[in-house]
């Protein structure tokens, strides 16, 4: 999608299609006023008439003739209790969406005006959401497809804003950064684990460096891997045809001695259980337990475009959990890279088995702060559902942080607590601990096993098995939390 930012006056613009937005109740924006008279009254008309009720995310497509644009598409934002962020994010969902299967080539979009939400949003603020908006909402996944489907007709759109300064296009371009991660975390995801395993994932690093010169990749295979005493990686990709794969990118923007931000990814490419099998109802979805891996490529490519001035390091574990003669059996004990043995007594487990060498490797890099990000229990899915991502973390500002990024992203995380009381449910008769706490607080222990390979640092992990994917009618990733990600990690520019 071509997206440029314009200050002309969107009565001169011309375009196939112009959106503008018409309250429930209260004072219409002036761009809608400005359109209303060119239009001899005609929206004002057709609200009185109940054509246009500007209930919340309601559009209207109306032929217009004599003016510079062929239709207007008039969307609802509500009454004046719907002005949040969230039902602003609902509004553009639903233009972008009407206007992606209408016949215009070129839409202008006249929403970024603030008396258009809640008065707590900046101009500038819509802008991103507005670009954001733009790359998620026309987003599709068709390379699997035999025959491709038919091209979409809008190719452009212009978003008028008060003036074309630098600020205000930064704002519209870090939204669309924004949304193109997300469209890359979700290409990830939704690519079959018959194609996306870890050498591939491993590939996939080197294009996002080979794209961006301001990423640099590091792949470590399983001999290195071996030769570093990740036994405990190592032990999930035992079963798999596929070899595990850590993969190393870092971003600097930063001053050389700025201590990096770490964002560690749960690359599990295909999840099967191993020989603690999975029963077989939806298990093509763990080919989404990947997520974490995917979210942290979508916020790494987004950064790359955005250019902070920060140091950022990924890494992300990515191996095949997988059943066979050389799998890991229940009941093994494997010496993780910190020294802590550890007894397998579910293969699947697996998620913390991985990360946790991944943590403790980070350690080399002496971070500010390490995040990682795991489609780690389903457990969470019973606590939270899919509304809210799972948030844990050893430092309480920090957990702060990654709350409110959550809130000013709409891509939001709650937090539970990793108390002491809970880690004595991992407490094994034959090593230093067991990979799995019993069925109580499932989400909780994961992440109290995580804790104890990461107290050397401030660190915080994020369970997104309910918030990465949809399931059902609309199965797909949902290019979460690249949102949350983003904000987070420019929360700490010029700190
Ligand atoms: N990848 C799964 C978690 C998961 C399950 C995410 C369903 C999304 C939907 C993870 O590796 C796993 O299997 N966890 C087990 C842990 C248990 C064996 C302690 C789980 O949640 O059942
Ligand atoms: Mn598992
Ligand atoms: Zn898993």
């Amino acid at each position: 999608m071509n997206v440029n930012l314009s200050s002309e006056s969107i009565i001169s613009t011309k375009a196939d299609c112009l959106a503008l937005a018409v309250p429930e109740k209260g004072t219409w924006p002036d761009s809608t006023l400005k359109a209303d008279e060119l239009l001899g009254g005609l929206i004002g008309e057709l609200n009185k008439a109940g054509d246009v009720s500007g209930k919340l995310a309601s559009t209207l497509m109306v032929p217009v003739s004599g003016q510079p644009w062929s239709r207007v598409l008039i969307v609802g934002t509500g009454a004046d209790s719907d002005r949040s962020p969230s039902n602003y994010f609902k509004v553009l969902a639903a233009v972008v969406k009407e206007l992606r299967e209408a016949p215009s080539k070129h839409a202008v979009l006249a929403l970024a005006d603030t008396t258009t939400n809640n008065a707590d949003a900046s101009e500038a603020q819509n802008l991103s959401r507005i670009g954001r908006s733009i790359e998620e909402h026309t987003y599709r996944f068709t390379g699997f497809k035999s025959e491709a489907p038919p091209e979409r007709k809008l190719t452009d759109i212009t978003v008028a804003a008060s003036d074309s300064s630098g600020a205000l296009q930064n704002a519209l371009d870090l939204g669309l950064a924004t949304g193109r991660g997300m469209n890359l975390t979700r290409d990830l995801g939704n690519t079959p684990p018959n194609v996306c395993h870890p050498t591939w994932l491993g590939e996939q690093a080197q294009k996002l460096s080979k794209d961006h010169d301001v990423i640099k990749t590091e792949i470590l295979d399983e001999e290195q891997m071996a030769k570093l005493g990740m036994g405990s990686l190592l032990s999930v990709s035992a079963g798999s045809a596929q070899p595990a794969r850590l993969i190393v990118m870092e971003y600097r923007g930063g001053k050389a001695d700025d201590k990096p931000h770490v964002l560690v990814g749960k690359g599990i490419t295909f999840d099967s259980g191993g020989i603690s099998i999975k029963p077989g109802e939806g298990m093509d979805e763990m080919k989404y337990d990947m997520g974490g891996a995917a979210s942290v490529f979508g916020a790494m490519q987004a950064i790359a475009e955005i250019k902070p001035a920060l140091n950022v390091v990924a890494v992300i574990a990515a191996a095949e959990n997988m059943p066979s003669g050389t799998a890991t059996r229940p009941g093994d004990i494997v010496t993780s890279m910190s020294g802590q043995t550890i007894e397998i007594l579910n293969t699947d487990a697996e998620g913390r088995l991985v990360l946790c060498d991944a943590l403790t490797y980070v350690k080399k890099f002496d971070p500010a702060t390490v995040v990682d990000l795991a489609t780690l229990t389903g457990a969470v899915i019973m606590a939270l559902g899919r509304q809210a991502t799972g948030l844990f973390s050893n430092d309480d500002a920090l957990a702060e942080q990654l709350t409110s990024a959550g809130e000013s992203s709409c891509d939001r995380v709650w937090r539970l607590p990793i108390w002491d009381e809970y880690q004595s449910q991992l407490d094994s008769n034959f090593a230093d601990m067991q990979n799995i706490g019993g069925r109580p607080a499932g989400s909780i222990t994961a992440a109290c096993f995580l804790s104890r390979f990461t107290k050397d640092y401030r660190w915080a992990h994020l369970d997104i098995a309910g918030t990465a994917w949809h399931t059902g009618a609309a199965k797909g990733s949902s290019g979460r939390p690249v949102p949350l990600l983003v904000d987070y990690v420019l929360s700490h520019v010029g700190k």
